[in-house]
């Protein structure tokens, strides 16, 4: 058992799980693997296919990057993940739980266990950067104490601590979507999930964006994310899951 939790809060490393992404004819452990997707198709109601029979395993602890062109259904795999799109076809879990024909409560106990980051970070804009962290922690009933135990590392982790009292508009995109990212972490999950983060931020912010996730996979943290930049995938050199039209391309995972 991965403790993020500890190794996050006291910036110590935990032991961490070996880096493997694979599909499903891996020998890995069912236990292992943190997101499995059996057979998992998606067709919206206007009838469009936004993935089509989709098998995947990802193990806990990998980062994993997923490819394809505008369309390719990279953020409707991930909105499968975290249940704000459900599948009309195959079989999806998260952390053991089947996500598919969850509702309300189930639901949300399941997304208090995954990170999401947005491409356009998604910040409330008259809360300063350490509310905008803290809010989340709120409004799952953590003490105030607790609160803020948790939001000096985050702030930490991301390099934002002197930018705590700002607001995001004081904030440039980077910064915005570093805070979005320790909002995406202060309650220690397991899994993040990132749709396109570095889509509005210039190379070097988005190396930077990209260091701050690879960290955090170096405490544990299993890490998915989307994005449609080669340059950023063969500098991280992880492995990739390139999707077209809806489909994993052949031979698609694999390190760059
Ligand atoms: N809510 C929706 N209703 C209908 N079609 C959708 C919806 N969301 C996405 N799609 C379609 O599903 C396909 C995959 O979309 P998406 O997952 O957003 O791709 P990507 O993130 O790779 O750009 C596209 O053809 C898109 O138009
Ligand atoms: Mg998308």
């Amino acid at each position: 058992m991965l403790n993020f939790a500890a190794a996050f809060l006291k910036k110590t490393s935990p032991n961490v799980a070996e880096p493997l992404t694979r599909g499903l004819d891996c020998e890995k452990p069912e236990s292992q693997a943190i997101i499995s997707l059996r057979s998992v198709s998606k067709r919206y109601k206007n009838g469009v296919v936004g993935l089509h029979c989709i098998d995947l395993e990802v193990g806990k602890g990998d980062f994993l990057f997923i490819t394809g062109h505008s369309g390719s259904g990279k953020s409707t795999l991930l909105k499968l993940l975290y249940g704000a799109e459900r599948a009309t076809e195959g079989e999806i879990y998260v952390n053991g739980t089947e996500v598919t024909p969850l509702r309300g409560d189930a639901l949300a106990m399941l997304r208090r266990r995954i990170g999401i980051v947005f491409q356009d970070y998604k910040l409330i804009p008259n809360r300063t950067v350490a509310e905008n962290i803290a809010f989340v922690l709120m409004s799952q009933g953590y003490t105030h104490q607790e609160i803020e135990r948790r939001l000096q590392p985050a702030l930490r982790m991301v390099g934002l601590s002197h930018k705590a009292f700002c607001f995001p508009d004081q904030l440039s995109g980077g910064e915005q979507q570093r805070t979005s990212i320790a909002r995406a972490i202060v309650n220690t999950p397991p899994l993040l999930l990132a749709d396109e983060p570095t889509g509005n931020l210039d190379p070097e912010n988005s190396w930077q964006v990209i260091k701050i996730l690879k960290k955090l996979n170096s405490f544990g943290v299993t890490v998915v994310l989307t994005t449609h930049d080669h340059h950023l995938v063969k500098a991280a050199g992880c492995p990739v899951l390139h999707l077209q039209n809806g489909m994993i391309s052949t031979g698609a995972i694999g390190a760059c």
